[in-house]
């Protein structure tokens, strides 16, 4: 049977790391978190003093780094990096590097590679839009940018990272719009995606919601109704 592949887009703040992760172990699917992959790279190249902004430079520093997404840890040239990758000032770096087509065409080779041997959750930007334009179901999850900023906020102060409100909403505000509007593999609503609005939404009930929307489109012989519970 052909791998199936299901795409969790939105902007950050939506619930996608949590609810993919979540959908994909219900399932039994693979989770392929994409921004993982943006935060390593971009965590490489500042650990080299590069300049962030130099395309070429930011390849050619990718060509001598090993990344890998084994499960939900990411490791960078063989050390595991998943909770350094996680601080307001990579979330920044890996939106900067996000512009370069080059560091794109690098990371998408390795997101495609990965739904080579399992079926696939993966969430992201772009990855029902380039990634795996054929997805057998796209979801675009959406919240408003007040509610978004408040969830991250509450996640950063749990890790013990101290930083005001009106900082985490400006940095999302001032992501969101580099995101959406650069040149390649922008974030937008990929052709067929549905929209699910979690602004209201407990985690739960998107979890719920996604895992409904994906057994009703998907041809999956063995759905258990116990998923949904
Ligand atoms: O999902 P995240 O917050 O971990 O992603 C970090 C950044 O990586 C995000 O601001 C843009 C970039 N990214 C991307 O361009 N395309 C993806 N598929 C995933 C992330």
């Amino acid at each position: 049977m052909k791998n199936k592949i299901i795409t969790i887009d939105g902007p950050s703040g939506t619930g996608k790391s949590t609810v993919a992760k979540e959908v994909a172990k219900k399932l039994g699917f693979c989770y392929l978190d994409t921004g993982a992959l943006y935060r390593g790279a971009a965590l490489a190249i500042d650990l080299k003093g590069s300049n962030i902004d130099d395309d070429s430079r930011c390849r050619e520093i990718l060509s001598s780094t090993t990344i890998k997404l084994i499960k939900d840890k990411i490791f960078v040239n063989g050390k595991d990096v998943s909770s350094e990758i996680r601080s307001p000032r990579i979330s920044n770096l890996a939106s900067r590097i996000a512009v370069h087509s080059s560091v794109r065409e690098y990371l998408v080779e390795i997101q495609r590679s990965s739904s080579l041997s399992c079926s696939v959750v993966a969430e992201g930007r772009d990855t029902g839009s380039v990634v795996f334009p054929n997805a057998d179901v796209k979801i675009y999850l959406d919240a408003s940018l007040n509610e978004r900023a408040r969830r991250r906020h509450k996640e950063l102060i749990s890790k013990g990272i101290n930083i005001g409100f009106d900082q985490v909403l400006e940095e999302i505000q001032e992501r969101d719009h580099r995101d959406k509007t650069r040149g390649v593999a922008p974030l937008v609503v990929s052709e067929n995606a549905i929209v699910v609005n979690t602004t209201q939404m407990s985690i739960k009930e998107v979890i719920s919601r996604v895992l409904k929307i994906i057994k009703d489109n998907l041809a999956f012989a063995s759905w258990d109704d116990g998923i949904l519970e």
